[in-house]
């Protein structure tokens, strides 16, 4: 075979083995043997111009040549191909016959975590943002600054752990100091609620847990009246309880409000006819509040003759027991996992 045609095939030969895709055969094909430019097409068309002897002898080694590279080509698409097949047939594969795989555990969330979320949505959705604060606490906020002086019987209200050798700090009892933090940092106007852990030092039983949650609620603005915290408090009773609960606000004092309310929601069991769960009373205790004490709105740097505002702290860890119908309030710190599962 002439020399050329012999390093053609070569050339031709390794081309096709290295072809990685049907798309890259069809481009040799027509580099070979396209119409107008092909390689092979050319040398064909040049044959005419030989002599007769020259032309049988050559045209037949292009013949031979053009059939080797057809085979050559044919052959490589069907390995291409049937790889394809064979990777579409691998990795779509159902395997019927697999028994179920174990479901993968992964966690979910506390029921407490569950209802201080749906509180904080609640909440935004009206415009509060949301706050955290430190659960160690000063004394100074935790008490003082909520008119709370040092000696004050109203302390025996919130017995709380003192860290030792610092008496000036606390395990907050409550989330109440996040008012004048929020006041001194941000001013008026201010709505604002503060989710999070509190402790007191409890004789615990069903009821009485040394750690448990709240959630406090301030609005500190212009012409702030009582009512605007009714409001507030109905929207999120309806919310936590349905369309028709109603509130009840009866006063009670804390030293950071004045006037200071507490504040019952109708029970969601009976409607309000009297069962176990409210203790026949038909109603349940569910928030402290009131209109923010002139003194505290003054510790937080705003002026009490230009603002007023108002207060509330939820009892998160009650609304989770009601809300789960859980009898027991020292289960929710317990671990115990035959308990957390159930949720
Ligand atoms: N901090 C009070 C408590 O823990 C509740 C409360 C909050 C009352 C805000 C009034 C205003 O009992």
């Amino acid at each position: 075979m002439d020399k050329d045609l012999e390093n053609l095939k070569k050339q031709a030969l390794s081309a096709v083995q290295a072809a990685r895709s049907v798309a890259q055969l069809d481009e040799l094909e027509n580099k070979w043997f396209g119409r107008a430019h092909g390689e092979l097409t050319q040398l064909m068309k040049g044959l005419k111009d030989l002599s007769p002897e020259e032309r049988k002898t050559a045209g037949e080694e292009l013949n031979h040549l053009k059939v080797a590279l057809s085979e050559a080509v044919a052959e490589k698409r069907g390995v291409l191909e049937g790889s394809a097949w064979a990777v579409a047939a691998e990795t779509e594969r159902v395997d019927i016959t697999q028994p179920a795989l174990p479901k993968k555990s992964v966690g979910h969330l506390h029921p407490n975590t569950l209802v201080q979320r749906d509180l904080e949505d609640l909440f935004t959705s009206m415009g509060f943002m949301v706050l955290d604060g430190p659960e160690l606490e000063s004394d100074y906020y935790n008490f003082t600054a909520l008119n709370i002086p040092e000696n004050h019987p109203a302390r025996d209200m919130q017995d709380t752990f003192y860290v030792k050798g610092h008496k000036n700090w606390v395990m907050r009892t409550h989330t109440s100091p996040m008012q004048v933090r929020a006041m001194q940092k941000f001013g008026a106007p201010l709505r604002l609620v503060v989710p999070g852990k509190c402790f007191r030092n409890e004789a615990t039983d069903v009821r009485h847990e040394h750690t448990f949650y709240q959630l406090e609620g301030l609005v500190v603005d212009t012409h702030i009246t009582l009512s605007h915290l009714k409001g507030v408090l109905e929207a999120v009773a309806r919310h936590l309880y349905g369309p028709a609960t109603k509130v009840r606000v009866r006063p009670k004092f804390y030293p950071f409000v004045e006037p200071g309310i507490n504040g019952e929601v109708t029970c969601f069991l009976c409607s309000g006819k009297g069962c176990r769960v409210c203790k026949c009373s038909g109603w349940l205790e569910i928030f402290g509040a009131g209109l923010v004490h002139p003194h505290v709105l003054k510790e937080g740097g705003i002026d009490p003759a230009q603002y007023q505002g108002f207060a509330f702290g939820l009892g998160v860890t009650r609304l989770v027991m009601l809300k789960y119908g859980i009898d027991d309030i020292r289960l929710l710190e317990s671990g115990d996992m035959s308990f957390l599962e159930q949720f």
